[in-house]
């Protein structure tokens, strides 16, 4: 365990937003976290358990205790005919992840390539990409109690899991430190290429491999996505809003060209980056903050943006999508 006094956010956001934390707890195993939650150590509160903090935007200092789970490790837990049980530490990268799989000859989060952050995140916010979402291939979490220590796995079925949201980001938020994702994979290789124009990408430059899919999700992410280690961002701010069948056709009709999608709950999805673009916004700077110029719906800081700048834009963006098309936007990017 390594405790950080007042030390500065800057590493430890994606957004690289310059601001610190009263305490900052690096934790190695669950042992520590036993010792920590269980009352053998006192810490300040709030309580924020961060993972890559690529998810967040903090919007001043953090006058309490951040910690930060570095488990680690990679293993086969299972084989089941075609099936494989994977699990990684919540501290592993998740790209690193899903390249040990690719890598490996297993498949099911190919499609989650080059997603930043860590993998103890990934239940959380229910991270998804190109058709695919995490929760459709966790099998279960462990995680540790934060108000006494105690270890709970939670199935999938009770993790809550729905578009970029779980339990650990709804009701049970703070209540439980993510430690270990054990992940039901596949040997045989499934590839889902319905998103967009991938299958057409992925068969016009070879096959319908692990590593050409991995690969095109890269270049396609490279294309419209700010590198985070390059720009600072927290990769899409708001969600693509659900919006009733009828709502949508209207929206179509008075607005040709809005991508809507239908979605597994019966009512519609739009894309949020459309109707941010069509407000004006997309490529915008105000001071260091930003809509990036590719994707209208990522804001970026351009270097010495405050959280709260970026917050501040991004209500503005908000405020004109509610204007112009009577939606209200929500965001995904955690305010802290
Ligand atoms: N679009 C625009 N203008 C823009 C951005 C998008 O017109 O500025 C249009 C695109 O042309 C396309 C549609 O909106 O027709 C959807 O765009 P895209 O495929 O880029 O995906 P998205 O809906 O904007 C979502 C996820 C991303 C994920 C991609 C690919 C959310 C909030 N975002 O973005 O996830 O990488 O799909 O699957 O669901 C993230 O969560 O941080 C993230 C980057």
């Amino acid at each position: 365990m390594r405790i950080l006094k007042n030390t500065s956010l800057k590493p430890y956001n994606t957004f690289r937003i310059d601001c610190s934390a009263r305490t900052l707890i690096r934790v190695k195993s669950i042992k520590e976290c036993g010792l920590l939650f269980g009352g053998g150590l006192k810490f300040s509160k709030p309580l924020l358990i961060i993972g890559g903090g690529s998810n967040l935007l903090f919007s001043g200092d953090f006058n309490g205790t951040i910690l930060k789970p570095e488990f680690t490790g990679i293993a086969v837990e299972e084989l089941d005919g075609n099936d494989v049980i994977v699990s990684a530490g919540a501290g592993v990268n998740w790209d690193g992840f899903v390249e040990w799989c690719v890598n490996g000859g297993i498949s099911g989060v190919e499609n989650l390539s080059g997603i930043p952050g860590s993998t103890g995140a990934a239940p959380v916010q229910n991270i998804g990409a190109y058709g695919v979402e995490a929760g459709d291939v966790i099998e279960k979490v462990v995680a540790v109690n934060t108000t006494d220590g105690s270890k709970r796995v939670f199935r999938n079925e009770e993790c809550g899991f729905a578009y970029r949201a779980s339990i650990f980001k709804g009701p049970e938020k703070g209540n439980y430190l993510i430690a270990r994702v054990f992940f039901r994979l596949s040997m045989k290789n499934k590839p889902n290429l319905d998103y967009g124009s991938l299958r057409e990408e992925v068969m016009r430059t070879g096959k319908p491999t692990l590593k050409n899919i991995r690969e095109t999700i890269l270049r396609f992410r490279q294309s419209k996505l700010p590198d985070p280690s390059v720009i600072g961002n927290a990769g899409s701010f708001f969600k693509n809003p659900l919006v009733s069948k009828m709502q949508a056709e209207k929206l179509s009709i008075k607005y040709p060209g809005l991508p809507v999608y239908n979605d597994l709950s019966g009512r519609s999805k739009i894309a949020a980056g459309w109707l941010i673009e069509h407000c004006g916004w997309k490529g915008k700077r105000v001071g260091d903050a930003g809509v990036h110029e590719k994707q209208a719906l990522v804001l970026v800081n351009y270097g010495y943006a405050s959280g709260k700048e970026i917050f501040e834009l991004s209500e503005e963006i908000r405020l004109s999508v509610l204007k112009e098309f009577r939606i209200g936007l929500e965001r995904e990017v955690e305010l802290i």
